[in-house]
């Protein structure tokens, strides 16, 4: 199969309905907090992207048994503190900056030194970010490159619970304190600036001693060891940051409408509904309901013409940080300058996604004034791309790729997109559905 991906035409109009796979953030945090369970957990809907089966044979070299049947996945935890394994264990954590980060949380008392290693990708991101705080709960790290994988972890005995403030509203290095919570003495307090919150309903629902204060920017967490988990069964559902891609494919086509079924709306989640809605965008959540903490519901999108631009507000961006490349996307057909500031976590992402995001824009014609942290980009609502565009994705980001497939199908023009393979990553099933929507082979 081509690595490459052409595509020389716009989409034409549709009315579907889609369902897209299950939730990342939530189907790796499933595998992780099974294997802590006592007993036989069951997950269904997971997502068995790369990133995910990279969790499940993470578990598998720690001692647990994985069975992956039909339609679902079996974990046969082995309680806290359960990990088995042989000297010189070596954990490949592939292109997951989520599995590289919360595993460490898991690994706060290993008696034996545990080696991480990841893709080129993950190789190049900041590791310090997590290694600092567990530092404080008595486990030692060792750099071969200052902050960078590969590390290895040597847990210590007496871990003990720590005070964190987590100040870059990272949900990572959040619930990678979290985890280590689980596994040590006392009570760990965490203030944290706002992030994605599924750890946090993942311990109420499993009953982990756990407190939580909110405040406008910060939640206040404390957490205490708990007896035990119980192994859980647990249905993922689909996952916005996926569904985002199919949002903005709707909006900038004519004439058309796409109901995409079962959508997790964590309130931490959707800000690209909130960002989208804002420009002018026709999205409706349908069939409200709420599923162990979480909210689920269908998302009815409509062509929506006559976009306008936006000056993102900040507090918006943690609940839209995986999706800021499809919504510039978006600002790029909307009338007028929008403006999208303190977004500098978005370089340290799979890729520097803020920096190509702007690259991107400008093959396609569209002016951007990049700065570190923010972006300006001067919307045109009528642009139509004439000449060819070739992108090289080299650290091949999935949502690099998407975002780029979505472009060609709105903006027209002759697309060489490169590493269609990227998709593996968080969303294997997605050139399918494009397919399906676009009722032809890509
Ligand atoms: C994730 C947290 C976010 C997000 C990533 C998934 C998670 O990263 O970008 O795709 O599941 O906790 P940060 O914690 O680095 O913001």
């Amino acid at each position: 199969m081509s690595k490459t991906l052409l595509i020389k035409k716009k989409i034409v109009s549709f009315n579907k309905q889609i369902q897209v796979s299950g939730d990342k953030s939530l189907s790796i945090r499933w595998v992780l907090l099974a294997s802590q369970a006592i007993g036989k957990s069951k997950g269904y809907n997971l997502l068995m992207s790369e990133d995910v089966v990279a969790a499940l044979e993470t578990i598998k070299k720690l001692g647990i048994k994985v069975l992956v049947r039909k339609d679902h996945c079996e974990i046969f935890g082995n309680g806290i503190n359960g990990f088995k394994y042989k000297n010189g264990l070596v954990i490949d954590a592939k292109n997951s900056g989520t599995l590289g980060r919360l595993i460490l949380g898991l690994l706060i008392k290993s008696p034996k030194k545990i080696k991480i290693i990841g893709d080129k990708s993950l190789s190049k991101r900041d590791f310090s970010r997590v290694t600092l705080p567990l530092e404080k709960f008595g486990a030692k790290f060792y750099y071969k490159t200052k902050n960078k994988l590969p590390l290895s972890i040597l847990g210590s005995k007496s871990s003990k619970g720590i005070n964190f403030i987590e100040n870059k509203g990272s949900a990572q290095c959040k619930s990678s304190v979290m985890l280590a919570a689980l596994n040590s003495s006392g009570t760990t307090c965490i203030k944290a600036k706002k992030s994605r919150d599924h750890s946090e309903l993942l311990f109420k629902y499993l009953k982990i001693p756990i407190k939580i204060k909110k405040t406008k920017k910060y939640d206040f967490i404390k957490i205490k060891k708990p007896k035990q988990i119980n192994a859980f069964n647990y249905q993922i559902p689909g996952d916005v940051s996926s569904s985002a891609f199919f949002m903005v494919l709707t909006i900038l086509t004519d004439n058309s409408k796409l109901l995409i079924k079962n959508v997790n709306i964590n309130p931490s989640r959707i800000g690209v509904i909130t960002i989208l809605k804002k420009m002018g965008a026709k999205i409706s959540l349908k069939n409200k309901r709420n599923y162990r903490g979480e909210k689920i519901s269908d998302i009815l999108i409509q062509s929506s013409k006559n976009l306008k631009s936006i000056n993102c507000p900040s507090e918006l961006n943690s609940s839209a940080i995986d999706e800021f490349l499809i919504i510039f996307l978006a600002a790029a057909k909307a009338k007028g300058i929008s403006y999208f500031k303190d977004i500098s976590e978005l370089n340290q992402k799979e890729s520097p996604r803020l920096n190509w995001g702007s690259k991107i824009l400008n093959m396609m014609g569209v002016k951007t004034e990049l700065t570190k942290s923010s972006i300006k980009i001067y919307g045109q609502p009528n642009l139509e791309i004439t000449k060819p565009i070739i992108i090289k994705n080299y650290l091949k980001d999935h949502r690099i790729f998407m975002m780029s497939t979505i472009a060609a199908l709105t903006c027209g023009g002759e697309w060489k997109i490169h590493d269609k393979d990227s998709i593996n990553t968080s969303f294997p099933s997605f050139l399918k559905i494009v397919k399906n929507i676009n009722n032809k082979s890509l």
